[in-house]
């Protein structure tokens, strides 16, 4: 079986080709809109994304070297994400499905984000760290779906070390060899400031950090400051990974799986991994990660999650594949971890 699976919910218009056997990607091909300054803006970065639809796709045909004919279905992520931006992939996702004749499988992004991290690292049942830009998220598998046991009130743990990193100018780009500034940056600094750790049962909250610091940053320029720009991405750094590793143990001790992934594009920091060793030690679990390449957005996460649903019967009437913008990952069912 071949599934050709769309990516679009954001910065990344990718298109994967996977198989049922090994080598189970038979291409990925991805094209990411990169900022001139500032965030992201939903209406330039759905227009970028539709300029390289047809030359990714093409890319991706090419390298899985296989004909529209052999494909079996076509998968997408029809959300959560960026209105204009999944609309993109939406519209080529319906047209490819129509022409073709081929069924149309709806993926969630945050489920794909999972299932193409329990692909690649072979776990089994683990606690599922996911950090991104727009997500942070605890979850485990339990009857059916994807459970959440914790996550954010406000803005997720990649936005928060993205806009800060801006803001006090140490970025774009935000990640510089594989490592994030602000990771980079705390590497030289050791005062813990007087930030807010928040953890609200299992919930963690993020704005408060973010104002803080960058109060932090203000009371430094204006030459009234007793420690470093580096001393504030450390407080920053130590002080927002902490509470993740908190409800994850949480998460952990409740349900006692023994096995912890890390997936997302957060999940790449070194210090953050650190952390979360030092607390499976104490559970006796393995911690797992992502690796970076499909850490990120792409198209890869969207076929094989696709490929999954479609061997179980997910299929969606082109006409009915309407994007969710916040379609939450615990409203879908899993049938093939039953
Ligand atoms: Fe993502």
């Amino acid at each position: 079986m071949i599934v050709l699976g769309i990516e679009s919910t954001a910065h990344t218009f990718g298109v994967g080709i996977v198989q049922d056997k090994e080598p189970y990607i038979l291409a990925d091909a991805r094209a990411d809109y990169v900022p001139e300054k500032g965030g992201i803006h939903p209406r330039e970065s759905s227009r970028f994304l539709a300029s390289m639809a047809g030359k990714v796709l093409s890319e991706a045909l090419s390298e899985a070297n296989v004909k529209p004919s052999e494909i079996d279905a076509i998968a997408v992520a029809l959300g959560p994400g960026l209105g204009p931006c999944l609309r993109v992939g939406a519209t080529v996702a319906r047209t490819l499905s129509i022409y073709l004749s081929k069924p149309l499988v709806p993926v969630n992004h945050s489920v794909a984000h999972i299932e193409i991290g329990l692909l690649l690292t072979n776990s089994r049942d683990p606690v599922v760290v996911y950090l991104a830009g727009g997500n942070t998220m605890i979850v485990a598998y339990n009857e059916g779906r994807y459970r959440v046991f914790g996550e954010t009130l406000d803005i997720a743990l990649g936005n928060l070390i993205d806009v800060f990193a801006r803001e006090v100018g140490l970025g774009p780009p935000y990640v510089v060899k594989g490592v994030h500034v602000v990771d980079k940056c705390a590497e030289e600094g050791g005062k813990l400031l007087d930030i807010p750790y928040t953890v609200k049962g299992q919930d963690v909250s993020f704005s408060g950090i973010l104002t803080a610091a960058l109060r932090l940053y203000k009371k430094l320029i204006a030459g009234k400051a007793d420690y470093t720009l580096n001393d504030i991405c450390y407080t920053v750094r130590e002080i927002a990974y902490s509470m993740v590793v908190e409800v994850a143990e949480r998460a952990i001790a409740h349900t006692g799986k023994k096995e912890v992934l890390l997936v997302g594009g957060v999940a790449a920091s070194k210090a953050l991994q650190e952390k979360f060793k030092a607390m499976a030690k104490y559970y006796d679990v393995e911690v797992k990660v992502v690796p970076p390449k499909y850490a990120v957005d792409n198209g890869v996460m969207i076929a094989w999650t696709g490929l999954l649903a479609f061997k179980h019967g997910v299929t969606i009437d082109p006409v009915k594949a309407v994007v969710r913008q916040r379609w939450r990952l615990d409203e879908v069912d899993i049938p093939w971890r039953k």
